[in-house]
């Protein structure tokens, strides 16, 4: 049975990650800070497995992957974002977002990076983000973060590459789950954003869990240092929003 680590997997995008991880046969390790929210999630699936885990401690990371075991596939999905103008964000703001995003993903990458090189292979998939190629409005520290968290994937791919193991990046557009949920409430937003993707829709987290699966399978088995833009088309149709006669 093919196994997959998926952090921040007790909310939104790593939750639906697992639970469609789950019914595609894996033994799924959920990786996140809270008990609860973990075991609710878990009690869904099939060969769960939960790991409080913070994933900006190493010896929390290590001690999840010694209780799971080196997993065949790991999702770094595990972020947050601190809205506001960058200049204006606090030190702390700017500091817990990198903390967390970038060298959580760090850390949880080299972990499991050692014990796959021990086992002969594995794939890791770091989830960015559109503001990994496009900066957004009031996103202080996100965007960066989203950028380094994609290029670490590819560093680690031409690094990794002899190993048998596969590095590769997601990026979400405008997601109707998780962290985004609460600005898609207000219909006015919901309705203009919709408006602006190509493919007409908001996407939601179940585009997520299907590129995850798409990647992992024998048909994404030549993709490696990819960053994979799951967003209808969004970023890049700047052209198409502009006036013209
Ligand atoms: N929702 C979107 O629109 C969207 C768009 C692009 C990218 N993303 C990315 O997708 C990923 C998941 O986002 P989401 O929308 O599901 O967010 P979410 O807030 O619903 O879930 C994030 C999860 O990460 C966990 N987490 C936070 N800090 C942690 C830590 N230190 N250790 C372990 N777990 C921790 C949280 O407890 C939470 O369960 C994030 O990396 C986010 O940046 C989301």
């Amino acid at each position: 049975m093919k196994s997959i680590l998926i952090t921040g997997a007790a909310n939104g995008i790593g939750k639906t990650i697992a639970e469609h991880c789950g019914k595609a046969g894996y033994r799924v390790g959920l990786l996140d800070l809270n008990e609860k929210p973990l075991n609710d999630t878990a009690g869904a699936i099939e060969n769960a497995v939960v790991l409080k885990a913070d994933v900006t401690r190493p010896e929390d990371v290590k001690a999840a992957m010694d209780e799971f075991g080196t997993p065949d596939t790991v999702v770094n999905n595990a972020g947050i974002v601190r809205f506001g103008p960058l200049i204006e964000q606090s030190i702390e703001d700017f500091t817990t977002t990198v903390n967390i995003n970038l060298i959580g993903t760090y850390i949880v990458a080299r972990e499991a990076a050692h014990r796959m090189k021990a086992a002969d292979g594995g794939h890791i998939i770091n989830m960015s983000s559109i503001n990994s190629v496009t900066p957004g409005p009031d996103a202080g520290a996100y965007p960066a973060t989203k950028a380094g968290v994609a290029q670490m994937a590819r560093q680690l791919a031409i690094e990794l590459g002899d190993h048998n193991i596969r590095v590769n990046a997601i990026a979400p557009g405008f997601i109707d789950a998780g962290m985004s949920a609460p600005i898609y409430e207000d219909e006015k937003v919901r309705n203009q954003r919709a408006g602006a993707v190509p493919s007409g829709r908001l996407g939601t987290a179940e585009d997520i869990a299907n590129a995850v699966l798409y990647l992992d399978s024998d048909n994404g088995s030549y993709i490696n240092g990819h960053e994979l833009i799951i967003d209808g088309g969004v970023v890049h149709s700047l052209l198409a929003q502009l006036p013209r006669d």
